[in-house]
C-alpha cells in the first residue's frame, strides 16, 4: 500500500488509497494498449474474467456469472430499482439514515405510484423491528446498507434475510461499506443482490462496482440497458435475437472499463491472499483498539458496540472540538480520517498498525 509512506490513512469509508499492485497493472495496460491497440485484447479479458471470479469468492461464491461489473453503486441500484416490474401501490421499504445511492433509486419509482418507507435510526442503529412494521403484502423489497456509512452500524443481515423470505421480499444489500473489510456470504447470508462499488473497502480505483444478483434477483430483475454484451451469443454479430446473457452478465451492455475491473481485481487478489476471515479479523482488532484508546483518551464512541454491530467505522464525539476542525488538525500531521454527522469517522484497514493506531489515538487526547 504505498499511501503507508505518507499518510496514516484511516479514511477507507470515503475514497481508499489504490493498491501497489493495482496501480501497476493499470499503468503496465495502458502501456500495451498505447502500443498495440487490439492486439492484446484477449488476455485483458482474461485478466477481466479472473476479476470477476474475485469478486464472486470475495461474494462467498463459486459462481461469477452472478457478478456483473457496473460504474457505481448507485448505477448498480437504479438498474435492480428499474429492472423491476412495479405495480401503484407497492412499496419499497429501507432506512432513514442510508446514504443517497440507497435512496434515489428507490424514490426515483413514486412515478409508477410506489412509496418509499424508511425506518428510524435509534441511538446509531437500523433495528429490525423498525423494518419488521414497515413490511406489509405490497412490499416488493428491502434496501439496505450492510453497514451505514456515518454511524458504522452493521446490520444483521441473516436476520433481514429471513423477515425478506417469510414475504417473498427482495432483499437488496448495498455493501460498499462492509465488503473487502469483513467477510460476507452473499447467498448463505440469504441477500438476493448485493452491490458495492470498488473505491473504499475493495481498494479498487473509482467508477467500478459489482453487482451481484442471486436466483431469485435474475429471475425478478429484467436487464435494462442492451447491447451486444447482453446476449448469449455476444459474438455472433449478425444474428439478432434477444437470448439473454445468463444471471448477471445479461446486464452488461457493452465494452467494460477493463482499466478499472483489472486494477479492482488486483486488489481483491490482495484481499483473499490475506484471507476474508484473517482480514475481519484484522480490522476488527484495529477498530477495538482504536476505540479503547479514544475512550481512555476522553472520547464517546458513537458507533453501536454491540455483539455483531462493529465494522470498520468507528464514529466519534470529541468532548472539546468540532470534528472539522479536528479532521483539519489530523490531516495536519498527516493523519487521514473524515467527519460525518458532526463526528469524527475514523475507518482503518487490514494493512494499517497498531502504532497507527496509537498515534491517532494520542492527536485526539482530551487535554485535562
Ligand atoms: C453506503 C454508501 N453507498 C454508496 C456510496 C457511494 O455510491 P457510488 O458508488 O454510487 O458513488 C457510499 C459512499 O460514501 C456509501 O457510503
Amino acid at each position: 500500500m504505498p499511501v503507508t509512506d505518507r499518510f496514516v490513512f484511516m479514511n477507507h469509508a470515503a475514497l481508499a488509497p489504490m493498491s501497489g499492485p493495482a496501480a501497476e497493472v493499470v499503468a503496465e495496460e495502458a502501456r500495451r494498449v498505447a502500443a498495440t491497440g487490439d492486439l492484446h485484447w484477449p488476455y485483458r479479458q482474461e485478466g477481466v474474467e479472473a476479476a470477476r471470479e474475485a469478486a464472486a469468492r470475495l461474494l462467498g461464491s463459486d459462481e461469477p456469472s452472478r457478478v456483473a461489473f457496473v460504474h457505481n453503486t448507485s448505477t448498480a441500484l437504479s438498474m435492480v430499482a428499474e429492472g423491476l416490474s412495479w405495480q401503484a401501490g407497492d412499496n419499497v421499504v429501507g432506512a432513514a439514515c442510508e446514504y443517497p445511492s440507497n435512496v434515489y433509486p428507490w424514490m426515483n419509482l413514486e412515478r409508477h405510484g410506489v412509496e418509499l418507507r424508511l425506518a428510524p435510526e435509534v441511538e446509531g442503529r437500523v433495528p429490525v423491528d423498525g423494518i419488521a412494521e414497515r413490511i406489509d403484502g405490497r412490499t416488493r423489497v428491502v434496501a439496505l446498507s450492510w453497514v451505514q456509512y456515518a454511524t458504522g452500524f452493521r446490520s444483521d443481515l441473516a436476520a433481514i434475510a429471513e423477515l425478506c423470505r417469510r414475504h417473498d421480499v427482495l432483499f437488496v444489500v448495498d455493501a460498499i461499506q462492509g465488503l473487502g473489510a469483513l467477510k460476507l456470504d452473499a447467498e448463505a447470508e440469504g441477500c438476493d443482490v448485493v452491490a458495492a462499488a470498488g473505491h473504499k473497502w475493495m481498494l479498487g480505483p473509482e467508477g467500478i462496482a459489482v453487482l451481484w444478483l442471486g436466483p431469485r434477483a435474475v429471475e425478478r430483475i429484467r436487464p435494462i440497458h442492451a447491447g451486444w454484451r447482453s446476449m448469449a451469443h455476444m459474438f455472433d454479430w449478425d444474428r439478432f435475437e434477444i437470448d439473454w446473457n445468463e444471471a448477471a452478465l445479461g446486464h452488461e451492455a457493452g465494452t467494460l472499463n477493463a482499466f478499472g475491473i483489472l486494477a479492482l481485481g488486483a486488489s481483491l487478489d490482495l484481499l483473499l491472499e490475506a484471507g476474508r476471515e484473517a482480514v475481519e479479523e484484522r480490522v476488527l482488532a484495529l477498530t477495538g483498539r482504536l476505540a479503547e484508546g479514544l475512550r481512555s483518551a476522553g472520547c464517546t464512541i458513537y458507533s453501536p458496540w454491540g455483539e455483531g454491530e462493529r465494522s470498520g467505522i468507528v464514529s466519534v464525539i470529541h468532548p472539546r472540538h468540532p470534528a472539522d476542525e479536528l479532521t483539519e488538525r489530523l490531516a495536519e500531521a498527516g493523519i487521514r480520517i473524515a467527519h460525518r454527522a458532526g463526528r469524527l469517522r475514523i475507518a482503518p484497514h487490514f494493512y494499517n498498525t497498531e502504532e497507527e493506531v496509537d498515534r491517532v489515538v494520542s492527536t485526539l487526547q482530551v487535554s485535562p
